[in-house]
């Protein structure tokens, strides 16, 4: 049912307030006078001594889920202070990569029945690791097969291309994050701040979504173009790949998310007065590197859409011309989930635009259940 939306991806998008609040529905607790801020993951509770003696935490996943893991690697590094790697399934399976005893594999996938990524979870079963799932389907293959995990409860997914769910993931991997780093003393502020921000977030996702006009005019700009960059770092590489992953799914248009610290290291070559570039600019230790980089696609004429933070509008865009898309700052660690809203309103509107099938988008399945 999709209500008064036009199509679910729609719907989904702008649902995303209510689905962040039911994924964190009874596992937040925030403390009276003596009860301190903390995380409660029925699924892990048993398990997270185990996670803790890991050497390793191994994400593995396709598309969208993996593009959730690499937003929150950062705070599962912080928080955890265990090496934290990526993989996606497809290539784990390709090398036949190292998956030790001492592992925690973590498996992420909204529909629970992705064949790569089950696969990977067989190998990594054989294995011996720990295997963790973090799926948004009750009864699902990987929910049943592996040892423990999260349901995200972001509620049932119809479009093709995910968005609550790419949110909801990411929530559900900061709390993870804040359950494996428990009660260390030092980490302590860090993580009642990063608990409030989780509290703070469904309101700042409906403020956000306020910019549905704003990114339904950029995108009567951007109708006719072959391609568009997005360039994110740090916490927001994630936001890049994720945001360029919409664009091409769902508008058909050729998009690719670039790391910016690696600009001078190919990309910038495609830089002309032509090429739309959107960079992702808003406040974190990246910030100061962010607005060099803006200065120097500014200096080759590229054609900017900066997304920064609300305020911030004159500090990166000096004296350009540049379009400005202002987003409300989370902390940052929860940053991406603000700042892929605007890029997911972009290529549905992109989508109807065109005149493409928005829900089911051409050669594409929801759920990939072959290699
Ligand atoms: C559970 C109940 C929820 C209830 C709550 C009350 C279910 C599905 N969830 O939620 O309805 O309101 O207790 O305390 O009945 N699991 C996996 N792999 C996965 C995902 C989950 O093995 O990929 C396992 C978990 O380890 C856990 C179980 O499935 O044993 C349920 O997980 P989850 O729904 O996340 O647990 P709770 O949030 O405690
Ligand atoms: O159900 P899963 O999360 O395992 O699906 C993984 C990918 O197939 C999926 O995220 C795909 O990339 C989406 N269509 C992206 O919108």
């Amino acid at each position: 049912n999709k209500g008064k939306y036009e199509h679910y991806m729609q719907k989904e998008i702008h649902e995303q307030p209510e689905s962040l609040t039911t994924t964190m529905r009874g596992r937040l607790i925030r403390g009276g006078s003596c009860k301190a801020k903390t995380v409660l993951l029925g699924g892990l509770k048993d398990h997270l001594k185990t996670i803790r003696r890991s050497r390793r935490i191994v994400f593995i996943g396709c598309g969208t889920s993996y593009n959730a893991s690499l937003a929150a690697r950062p705070i599962l590094e912080e928080l955890s202070g265990i090496p934290v790697t990526m993989e996606i399934a497809s290539d784990l399976l390709d090398r036949q990569g190292p998956i030790y005893r001492e592992d925690t594999a973590v498996f992420v996938s909204q529909s629970g029945e992705t064949a790569d990524t089950l696969n990977a979870l067989e190998y990594a079963l054989e294995n011996g690791a720990l295997c963790v799932g973090i799926t948004n389907t009750v009864g699902s293959a990987i929910a049943r097969k592996t040892h423990c995990g999260v349901h995200i409860n972001a509620g049932a997914e119809i479009g093709v291309a995910s968005t609550k769910a790419y949110t909801s993931q990411i929530v559900v991997m900061a709390m993870l994050a804040l359950a494996i780093g428990g009660d260390l003393i030092s980490s302590q502020e860090r993580r009642e701040a990063v608990i409030d921000g989780l509290f703070d977030l469904p309101s700042k996702v409906k403020e956000v979504l306020k910019l549905d006009q704003e990114m339904k005019d950029l995108a009567k700009l951007l109708i006719a173009e072959q391609s568009l960059l997005v360039f994110g770092r740090g916490y927001n590489y994630a936001t890049a790949l994720e945001g360029a992953l919409k664009v091409k799914e769902v508008a058909l248009m050729h998009s690719e998310g670039i790391l910016a610290g690696e600009m001078k290291h190919g990309p910038l070559a495609l830089v002309d007065e032509t090429l739309p570039i959107f960079v992702i600019a808003t406040r974190d230790a990246c910030f100061s590197k962010q607005q060099s980089v803006i200065q120097q696609l500014h200096a080759r004429k590229g054609r900017l859409i900066v997304m920064c933070t609300k305020g911030d509008a004159a500090s990166v865009c000096v004296g350009g011309s540049c379009r400005v898309i202002e987003v409300p700052q989370a902390e940052d660690c929860l940053q991406p989930v603000i700042n892929i809203v605007p890029l997911q309103l972009l290529a549905y509107h992109l989508t109807v635009l065109r005149g493409h099938n928005v829900d089911q988008p051409r050669n594409l399945a929801k759920s990939v259940t072959t290699e």
